[in-house]
């Protein structure tokens, strides 16, 4: 597992036809350690989906810093990065983003399987005890439509336990869940980062899922409170 450490992030956004850009991460700096698990809180629109996009390659910060490990995240080539978040970070939105045509054990193999390094039949078996172990028997061979909102939550934590991660970034997983079917996605989030030591990076605007985190930090207008 690698620390991440992030130097004076800035990320501004300008909008098409918008003459007024807006930066909305405005000199981020945080040290993550390896294995480290992070509750993000703050106010909605106030950068926390931005931040995890950084992190997360996705987007290009407008200054600043990413570091894992050794390694330069903002100064990779496109298909370093690729190879990065394919290999090393897993995550896991708000609406799951599972592929509709596709059971819950294929999605869940499916990105283990773009890895490319292990076995086919191997994967497919690691996806149907992964999802037992996330009580899903019984609906490998559903299709998401067909799942309720807890179960989608927990196929999407499944395939992205599957790939073996380094980080998980996890933007509101519960969010759309009633109470019940939120906790048990957060207690099998825990309990399986106890096993495996990924950092995780969860946001919520739950305060209890917050406290299962070893740290909260708290954003307002694009930076962090101390
Ligand atoms: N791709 C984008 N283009 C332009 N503006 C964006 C883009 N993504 C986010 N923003 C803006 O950046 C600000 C921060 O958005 P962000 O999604 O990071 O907030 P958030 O803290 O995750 O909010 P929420 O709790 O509602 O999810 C918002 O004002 C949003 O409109
Ligand atoms: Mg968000």
């Amino acid at each position: 597992m690698l620390p991440i450490k992030i130097i004076d992030l800035v990320k501004t956004f300008s909008l098409a036809g918008d003459s007024t850009p807006q930066t909305v991460i405005r000199g981020v700096s945080l040290d993550i350690n390896a294995g480290e698990t992070i509750a993000f809180m703050g106010p909605s629109g106030s950068g926390k989906s931005t931040l995890l996009n950084l992190i997360a390659g996705l987007e290009e910060p407008t200054q600043g810093k990413i570091f894992f490990g050794e390694k330069e995240l903002t100064s990779m080539t496109l298909a370093e990065k690729e190879k990065t978040r394919l290999n090393s970070i897993s995550y896991v939105f708000q609406f799951f983003h599972l592929l509709p045509t596709l059971t819950a054990l294929e999605n869940c193999a499916l990105v283990a399987i773009e890895q490319g390094d292990r076995n086919i039949k191997e994967i497919v078996s690691d996806a149907k005890d992964m999802l037992k172990l996330l009580g899903l028997e019984g609906a490998e061979n559903k299709r998401p439509a067909q799942l309720s909102g807890g179960m989608q939550a927990r196929t999407a934590l499944a395939r992205a336990l599957l790939s073996r991660p380094q980080l998980i970034l996890a933007d509101e997983p519960t969010g759309n869940l009633d109470s019940k079917s939120g906790e048990a996605v957060l207690d099998l989030l825990f309990q399986e980062q106890k096993k495996r030591k990924f950092t995780l990076l969860l946001v919520t605007h739950d305060e209890s899922a917050a406290r299962r985190a070893e740290r909260i930090i708290r954003f307002r207008d694009g930076q962090l409170q101390t």
